[in-house]
Order: C-alpha cells, then structure tokens, then sequence
C-alpha cells in the first residue's frame, strides 16, 4: 500500500505558487497573440518579454485575493494576465537605454537586446493596449459592466501618471540625488506598489462580495507589500548575484539610484522591511484562513532571493 506523503507547509505553498504559476502562463500563451502572425517581429517581441519567466507575483496576489474572497480563479484570468502584461511592459520599458539601460533580464538578453529599441518600444506599447482589452474581454463573462468600469480605472491610475508611469518619471529625475525618506517611500509606492495593490484591489472589485470594510483592509494590506516588494528589490541589487537574479546585480549603485540600502543602509532597509512585513500580515487580521495564502505571499516577498 502507498504511504501517504506529507508535505511541510513551504513545499505546499511551493506547490500552490507552481500551480497558479502554471495557470497564468496557460492563459497568457491564449490571449498573446501568435508568433507567426504579421507584425511578425512586433508579435514574437512581445512573447519573448512574457513568457520568459518571471515569478508572476502580480497574478498570483489576484489568485490569492481571489481565495480569501471565494471567487474561482477561472473567473481570475483576465485580471491575472492584464497586470502581468502591464507589469511586463513595465520591464522591458525599464531595461531600455533611456532609462535603466540593463542588457538582462529574466535571465536572457532584455528586449531590445534580443530585437531593437524601436521593436522594444512597440512591444511595451502592444501589451498595454493588450491589458485592457484582455481584462475587459475575458471579465466581462463574470463581472457586471459597473464593476468593470471601476477595474478598468483603478488599473488605469495604477499603470499611468499617479501609479508606475509617475513613479518611474520620479525614479529618473532623482538619478544622482538624494532622496528623503518621504520622498522615497512615494517614489517605491507609485512604481512597484500601485500595481501590487491593483493586484488585490481587482479581484475584490471583480465580484459583489466584498464589503467597504473589508476592501479597505486588504487595500492596506497591499499598500505595505508593495512597499515591501520593492524594498526587497533594492536590497537583493547590493546582496542578490547576477545568475539568481537574473537581471544585473549592482544596476542601483552604478546608476547611482537612490534606493532604501542607499539612504538608510542595509541593515536600516532591512529592518524596514520587517517592519513594512509585519503591518501588512496586521492588516489581514480580520480575514480567516481563507487569507493564509495572501499571508504566505507576504512572507515569501520579503524572504525572496530574486
Ligand atoms: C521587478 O519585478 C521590477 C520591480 C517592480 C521591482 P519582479 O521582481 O516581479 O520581476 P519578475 O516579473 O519576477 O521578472
Ligand atoms: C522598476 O524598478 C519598477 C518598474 C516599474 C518596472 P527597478 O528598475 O528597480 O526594477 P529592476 O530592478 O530593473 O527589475
Ligand atoms: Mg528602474
Ligand atoms: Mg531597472
Ligand atoms: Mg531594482
């Protein structure tokens, strides 16, 4: 007879991570288009940047969200892959020589690498466009056309000028220049936190079953991982290697970028980030069980080697 296997509670949520991982790049492979389709070199750019791996953090806090509220991760899959696709736009604009100039990411060549900058650009471009109309037609079989209306804006304000587009102007004119710590935080907030908290802010939006009170606990929740992903981020540019990262290590300090190890050290941004961790898993306390995942995801973002 078979022993059953049991399984500690990281290879479970190791499992769980690999499994919506997998459901994700199963639903983006089906609304990217196709390879061989003209623009021919538009279309393969672009999935060359998403399916190039990544840890697909944004999709997965949707899935999570989605858990703790009892919605069905098939109703999930436009809100996944619009953030990813926005999120992955996000990167390859990142990378270009305008702004950070980095030659890898996700462990290959960055887009305009392996294309051209012009190509790069389109790409980035195409795949926003693509994020709205994903999310628009793949929620739009569970979600009422109000409540579509107010996931289309709040993605909207998190990718333009008041979320990750705002941020990264700021990122770029303080290039050289020291930040204060307020100014930082803001800086973190708009370019990685705005889409971290979209990522649970959709899925509650997607459905009527959350209430004002508990939008607003999870909306809080979001806020501080934000702040805690990107904290982490800076800390593994200076303690990461370049393999498990698979983006350049030390980019931030050629850069001359101020970051949280920057003005506070790296022990001060460590600490931070304990602090940041512990108010989010605060935030969560009048959600059950159903959460725990959200719960593991805060972990695992500030545990995270790349
Ligand atoms: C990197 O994001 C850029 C930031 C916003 C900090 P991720 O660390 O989520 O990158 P991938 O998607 O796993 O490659
Ligand atoms: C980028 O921040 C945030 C984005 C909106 C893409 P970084 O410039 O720190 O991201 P990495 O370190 O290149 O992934
Ligand atoms: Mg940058
Ligand atoms: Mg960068
Ligand atoms: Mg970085």
């Amino acid at each position: 007879m078979k022993e059953a296997i049991e399984l500690t509670a990281e290879e479970a949520f190791q499992q769980q991570l690999q499994s919506l991982q997998i459901e994700v790049n199963n639903a983006l492979d089906r609304v990217l288009p196709a390879e061989n389709r003209e623009p021919q070199r538009l279309h393969e750019a672009m999935r060359y940047a998403v399916m190039a791996g990544g840890k697909r953090v944004r999709p997965i806090l949707a899935y999570a969200t989605g858990m703790a509220l009892d919605i069905p991760v098939t109703h999930l899959h436009g809100i996944a892959c619009a953030l990813e696709l926005i999120h992955t736009y996000s990167l390859i604009h990142d990378d270009l020589p305008a702004m950070d100039n980095d030659d890898l990411r996700r462990g290959r060549p960055t887009c305009h690498k392996a294309y051209d900058e012009a190509t790069a650009i389109l790409a980035g471009d195409a795949l926003q466009a693509l994020a709205f109309e994903v999310l628009i037609s793949e929620s739009a079989q569970t979600s009422s056309d109000k409540q579509l209306v107010q996931m289309v804006s709040t993605l909207t304000l998190a990718a333009g000028h008041a979320g990750m587009a705002g941020g990264q102007a700021i990122d770029l004119a303080a290039v050289n220049r020291q930040l204060s710590l307020d100014e930082l935080q803001h800086m973190h907030r708009l370019k990685t936190g705005a889409l971290i908290e979209a990522s649970v802010l959709l899925p509650a939006l997607s459905s009527g079953k959350t209430s004002e009170a508990g939008r607003e606990q999870l909306k809080q929740f979001a806020w501080h991982i934000g702040l805690a992903f990107q904290i982490q981020d800076d800390i593994l540019d200076v303690t990461g290697d370049t393999e498990t990262l698979g983006k350049t290590q030390g980019a931030d300090i050629a850069l001359n970028k101020p970051t949280y190890p920057s003005l506070l050290g790296l022990d001060g941004a460590r600490q931070k980030l304990k602090d940041t961790h512990k108010a989010a898993i605060e935030a969560l306390q009048e959600f059950d069980h159903k959460a725990d995942l959200l719960r593991q995801i805060a972990d695992y973002i500030v545990a995270r080697t790349y």
